[in-house]
């Protein structure tokens, strides 16, 4: 992509949003950020011309969708909210390594890790599965793409993550900000659900 392109991003103060803004703009290109708490914002990526700040919630009814629409090459959405996906929908085409891909398979393994280990985060499995069904199955007028991403933590990249139809790795933040902003591009990416894992994949 060597045009300036613009990216709506949705997350943009969280963990793997933040690395992203901070990677689109490093290469020239243009981010309009929705976000509940600008000033964080400004905190964690610094003032850009280029970085245009809408000040909302996704949840918003009210919101202007249109306008937050227009004009944007590409939206990727690394929302997250623990507490509130125990109970509502408000996700995401960013799942995790624990969420099914529609129609797909989990070994039993991560099964038990989602119910066991990681059971505080499986509203948000279950999210992330629903959203990767209405993709599948009613959004044939966009070109979507889900990361089933692995996170760990902040901190030092740990190499370049690929894509995968069966590994995972944990990664970093940075990384997997890195890897959403290679494939959001990637026109062979489209329209799957893949994992993602350091090394080939
Ligand atoms: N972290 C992991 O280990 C992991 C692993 C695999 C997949 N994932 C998935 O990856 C995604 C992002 O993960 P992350 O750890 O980078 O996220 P995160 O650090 O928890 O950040 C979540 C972002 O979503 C924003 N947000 C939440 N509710 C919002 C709302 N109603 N309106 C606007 N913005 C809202 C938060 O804004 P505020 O700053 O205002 O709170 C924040 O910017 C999630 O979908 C998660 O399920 C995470």
């Amino acid at each position: 992509m060597n045009h300036s392109a613009t990216f709506l991003v949705l997350g943009a103060t969280g963990g793997t949003g933040k690395h992203f803004v901070s990677q689109v703009l490093a290469d020239g290109h243009r981010v309009r950020a929705l976000v509940r708490t600008p000033e964080k914002l400004a905190r964690l990526v610094g003032d850009n011309k280029h970085l245009e700040v809408w000040r909302g919630s996704i949840t918003d009814d009210t919101l202007d969708t249109d306008g937050l629409v227009t004009g944007v090459d590409y939206v990727v959405s690394m929302l997250g909210d623990v507490a509130a996906q125990r109970s509502a929908k408000i996700n995401t085409a960013f799942a995790g390594g624990l969420s099914r891909p529609y129609q797909g398979q989990l070994s039993p393994l991560l099964w038990a890790i989602r119910y066991t280990l990681a059971r505080g985060y499986a509203g948000q499995h279950e999210d992330n599965e629903a959203v990767m069904e209405y993709l599948a199955t009613e959004a044939d007028d966009i070109e979507w793409i889900v990361h089933r991403a692995g996170i760990g933590s902040d901190g030092e990249s740990k190499g370049i993550l690929q894509r995968s139809k069966t590994r995972f790795s944990v990664a970093t933040f940075a990384d997997c900000a890195a890897y959403n902003y290679r494939t959001v591009v990637d026109d062979s990416a489209v329209r799957t659900c893949e994992l993602s894992c350091y090394g080939s994949g």
